[in-house]
């Protein structure tokens, strides 16, 4: 029988496992051995201690285990070291003396650039997007996004009610490195009054306060601030020193020299606006590590049943995305060079009502 190979790569992401249950059934039913390298690229390298650590034959039966756990059963990691010709090199051989005829890599972006690198080693291999972050320009959907934003939704309700309930403003932070898909989700489906992205250049802590101030002048004393979590990096620079000379001695210290985060930035707002108290939180790796939606869980059943049949067909170098609602394919590196869309329409909704 021939073997095919399946890794997840980069940040783990819900949806993953889900894939993999789905590419073993479809290598089943297609007469294909499954093998699954585990750390993501690191289990190509020859890191470990012994092949076994490495490598594990995925039947039928195990797989059928983990389809709707969240994380990733075969493990993932950041393999620096794979962006070198030796290592990708040595990792093709791998695959080559394991008798692997094809392999599919999940994750993003990055991950695809390994896949790439394998495919010119010799190696045929389909990528599936996993990412939270939703940040591939030629898909309109990767594993794990819709399951991370219904983690939020269900979070930022929670927080509006409190928020409701004292008559107090938040600020919410999301994830999403350099993209604000998740943070602008957010707020379209829980009617968040202020949202902040990295897409936004040179934004300030005042356009925030200011909005907050026009907010409760209009009688919205617990308007969310959601903030995805790279819009730091494109905020113009705040004078920390200069806004520490002035503020008062509380029960919620800011320390000075400390980044701007969203903490520090509901402490700086609620002084600027002075109208309303101001509360933080961050909601972190639930995003990540939280069990699949049904959207993601169902692009990753068609995704992994795709990804066989291509490879079954010879394919290689191709990803699999989602455009108008429908799964589909195409080559890798026209995929890669596909940037992001941020919805600004929608964006601007957001802060204009
Ligand atoms: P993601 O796949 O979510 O974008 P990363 O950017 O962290 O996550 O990439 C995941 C892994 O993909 C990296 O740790 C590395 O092993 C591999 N990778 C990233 N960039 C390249 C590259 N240019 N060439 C080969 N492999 C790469
Ligand atoms: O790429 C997914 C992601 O969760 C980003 O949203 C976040 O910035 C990053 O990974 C966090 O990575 P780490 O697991 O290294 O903390």
């Amino acid at each position: 029988m021939p073997n095919i190979a399946v890794l997840t790569s980069g940040g783990d992401s819900p949806g993953m496992n889900a894939a993999v249950m789905s590419v073993a059934r479809a290598a089943n039913l297609m007469g294909m051995n499954l093998i699954g390298i585990k750390r993501g690229f690191n289990g190509l390298i020859g890191k470990s201690k012994s092949l076994e650590e490495d490598i594990v034959h995925l039947s039928l039966d195990q797989v059928l285990d983990i389809a709707d756990l969240p994380g990733t059963y075969l493990r993932t990691a950041r393999c620096l070291e794979f962006k070198e010709a030796a290592y990708q090199q040595k990792g093709a051989k791998l695959l080559r003396d394991l008798d692997v005829q094809g392999l599919v890599v999940i994750g993003g972006d990055g991950s695809f650039q390994g896949a790439q690198a394998l495919a010119r080693n010799g190696i045929p291999t389909i990528g599936i997007p996993g990412t939270i972050d939703n940040d591939l320009g030629y898909t309109e959907l990767s594993l794990g996004f819709d399951t991370a934003v219904n983690v939020c939704v269900d979070a930022v309700r929670a927080i509006r009610a409190t928020s409701r309930s004292h008559d107090r403003a938040a600020v919410i932070e999301v994830m999403g490195r350099n993209c604000g898909d998740i943070a602008l989700n957010t707020a379209l489906s829980t009617g968040s009054e202020i949202l902040i992205v990295p897409e936004m250049k040179d934004w300030s802590v005042d356009d925030i306060a200011n909005r907050l101030n026009a907010l409760v002048d209009r009688g919205n004393k617990r308007a969310s601030i959601i903030v995805a979590e790279g819009a730091y990096k494109t905020m113009t620079p705040f004078d920390v020193y200069g806004f520490m000379k002035d503020y008062p001695s509380s029960s919620h210290p800011v320390f000075p020299g400390s980044p701007m985060d969203a903490y520090f930035l509901s402490r700086v707002v609620e002084h600027k606006v002075q109208k309303t108290e101001v509360r933080s939180t961050v909601i972190g790796y639930t995003q990540r590590g939280s069990q699949p939606s049904a959207r993601d869980a169902a692009f990753a059943f068609e995704a992994g049943v795709v990804a066989v049949n291509l490879l079954k067909h010879g394919e290689s170098n191709r990803v699999i995305g989602v455009h108008n609602g429908k799964v589909f394919h195409m080559d890798i590196e026209s995929a890669l060079q596909i940037k992001p869309s941020f919805n600004r329409r929608m964006f601007n909704m957001v802060n204009a009502l």
